[in-house]
């Protein structure tokens, strides 16, 4: 099987020079020690790099984090207030992994002070955000990347590739969700992904921001929407600074109201005529991470879930109709699997994604050249979530109008 970027577990040859990159990561909770962690493996994971990534400052409020990250991670110091991060000549990329409503003004500090930034997803809370962190890092010249990390799981790689050279024929559907349990206990905590002044939006910004992001690599852009939201758990227990993902309160603790939607579905008509349909929710009970596509074309169909990250499902067409999906195992024969596992059907995890995408991101840095995905391929996303959240206002169909400036 040959696929677009095979790799094996050879060992390539490691450079004679590498570009030596400063990180300054700002918010060490889930997704802030998740990079540092994943900076640190590429050496090991990846000897043909051109680079070598050095841990020197982590920024977090919560005095704790910042201990961890020097005595643990090996940041060589760590600050409470993110700005030192910006003030600091070692750094050259800024990493920022706070909550999603503060991300605009770091952003537009690291590329005021010339560095090169990778933001977590979905850069900014509301698509007003958006368009300004990309401003700010296009007018700066500096590089952007952005967390879409599924886009970098080896057997979506595939799909892609199945996609791009006609083996699934012309595509006509398209169905993505993102069903996640992480607030379907009332008492899971009012973290700041439940309040709109600190997260922005709910679950489109938080989950269907993922899954339109990975269609628009697949299909390409999204012509027009329509949809609908809601908030199906209205109340939830306080949570204190620095209160994790997963926390949950006790019955009788006090209570504060969820001020985003818990839930986002949506059809959509992409530009190359294929149909689709999308659903997130963060409160349904069952699917527990669904990060999941199905896409339907006149000659195959292809699956993939993230429950599943190993497997693919694959409908290929032939004179037999009704041949049924077959499983196809990740495996090195795959985009980057080898680089970790050698053979096939051992697998890979979540966090082997973010390697991948520090990894490329990095090497983009150290090579100069455009990365994708970036804050332009972000606005791509915030402009259908803007036709989204009209459609929800006016209760028709609402055409996507790019809010790219570029
Ligand atoms: N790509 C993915 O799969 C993925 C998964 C989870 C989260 N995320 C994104 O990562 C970001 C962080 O999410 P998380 O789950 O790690 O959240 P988290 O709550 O686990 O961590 C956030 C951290 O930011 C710190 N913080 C709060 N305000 C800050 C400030 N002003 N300056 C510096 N630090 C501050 C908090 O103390 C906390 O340690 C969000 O944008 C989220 O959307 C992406």
């Amino acid at each position: 099987m040959r696929t677009e970027a095979s790799t094996t577990a050879a060992p390539a040859a490691a450079p004679r020079t590498r570009r030596r990159i400063g990180v300054g990561v700002i918010g060490f909770g889930w997704l802030g020690q998740a990079h540092s962690r994943s900076l640190q493996r590429i050496g090991t994971l990846f000897p043909e790099r051109g680079f070598d990534a050095e841990l020197v400052i982590c920024s977090d409020p919560v005095p704790a984090r910042v201990e961890d990250a020097v005595g643990s991670f090996g940041f060589a110091r760590g600050e409470q207030d993110w700005r030192r991060v910006m003030d600091d000549p070692a750094v050259d990329v800024v990493y920022i992994a706070a909550p999603n409503m503060v991300h605009v003004e770091m952003v537009e500090a690291a590329a005021q002070a010339g560095k090169h930034v990778f933001c977590e997803k979905p850069v900014g809370g509301t698509p007003e955000q958006t368009v300004r962190a990309e401003r700010a890092a296009r007018r700066a010249g500096v590089t952007s990347g952005v967390g879409y990390n599924y886009r970098w799981a080896p057997l979506v790689r595939y799909a892609r590739e199945l996609i791009a050279t006609g083996e699934l024929g012309e595509i006509t559907n398209y169905r993505g969700r993102f069903f996640s349990m992480y607030g379907s206990d009332p008492l899971g905590l009012l973290s700041w992904r439940f309040k709109l002044d600190e997260g922005g939006h709910g679950v489109t910004s938080d989950l269907l921001s993922h899954s339109v992001d990975l269609a628009h690599m697949l299909l390409g852009p999204i012509t027009r929407v329509v949809g609908t939201t809601a908030t199906f758990i209205t109340e939830r227990p306080v949570a204190l600074p620095g209160a994790g993902h997963y926390g949950r309160g006790a019955p009788g603790d006090p209570t504060g109201p969820v001020t985003n939607e818990d839930y986002a579905g949506m059809l959509c008509e992409f530009a190359s005529g294929a149909r689709g349909s999308f659903e997130s929710s963060r409160t349904i009970i069952g699917p527990e991470s669904q990060m999941a596509f199905d896409v339907h074309g006149t000659r195959g169909a292809a699956a993939w879930n993230l429950e599943k990250l190993n497997e693919l499902q694959l409908y290929r067409l032939t004179d037999d109709l009704g041949s049924g999906y077959t499983t196809v195992f990740g495996g090195d024969r795959f985009p980057y699997h080898g680089h970790f596992v050698p053979g096939s059907a051992n697998g890979i995890g979540f966090e082997d994604l973010v390697v991948i995408e520090d990894y490329e991101f990095c090497r983009s840095i150290a090579e100069e050249r455009p990365h994708a995905p970036g804050f332009a391929e972000a606005v791509e996303w915030v402009s259908v979530q803007a036709a989204l959240l009209k459609s929800v206002q006016t209760g028709r169909w609402e055409p996507v109008v790019s809010l790219r400036e570029d």
